[in-house]
């Protein structure tokens, strides 16, 4: 099967580089979205360290639906507009949150959740699927990790 490896130590810009050139080689080809999804989400969490929770949901009748992921069980569904989901599907735009439990409507899935980044997968301009990235740690993302994962969505737009 693929192996794919992180370079151990390597700065974020390129480890992101890395993340996506595993993610392109993972996908391509492939038209099945489940099976798709499931892959990113699990490169996600062998490439970006320090995460208790790396998963999609999907943009479905109206609402975000669980989708494939790494980590806790977690919500089912959440409306568009609420947490911090569902702040980046009603609004287009990635959420950095330093401190989720200083983020108004935050939903908690994972009580070790700290920070949390969340980036729409944009398809015909439309918000078709969520990535959500949750880590222990406080403030752990920062606008490289946000640059980083808005390239994976642009790449899981087409294949998910
Ligand atoms: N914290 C998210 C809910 C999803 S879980 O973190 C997996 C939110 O506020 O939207």
């Amino acid at each position: 099967m693929h192996e794919f490896a992180p370079t151990t130590d390597a700065a974020k810009p390129e480890l992101y580089r890395e993340l996506l050139a595993a993610a392109d080689a993972l996908t391509a080809g492939e038209p099945d979205a489940v099976a798709n999804m499931a892959n990113l989400a699990a490169l996600i969490w062998q490439f970006v360290p320090r995460l208790n929770w790396a998963g999609f949901y999907r943009a479905v009748g109206g609402e975000l639906v669980l989708g494939p992921f790494v980590g806790q069980p977690a919500c089912i569904r959440i409306p568009f507009g609420q947490g911090v989901c569902g702040t980046a599907a009603a609004s287009g735009e990635t959420q950095v949150v330093a401190d989720v439990h200083a983020f108004p409507g935050h939903i908690a899935c994972d009580a070790a959740s700290r920070s949390e980044l969340v980036v729409p997968v944009v398809r015909g301009g439309k918000v078709v699927a969520v990535i959500d990235l949750d880590s222990p740690e406080p403030a752990r993302f920062d606008a490289e990790d946000a640059a980083g994962l808005e390239a994976l969505a642009a790449l899981a737009a087409a294949r998910v």
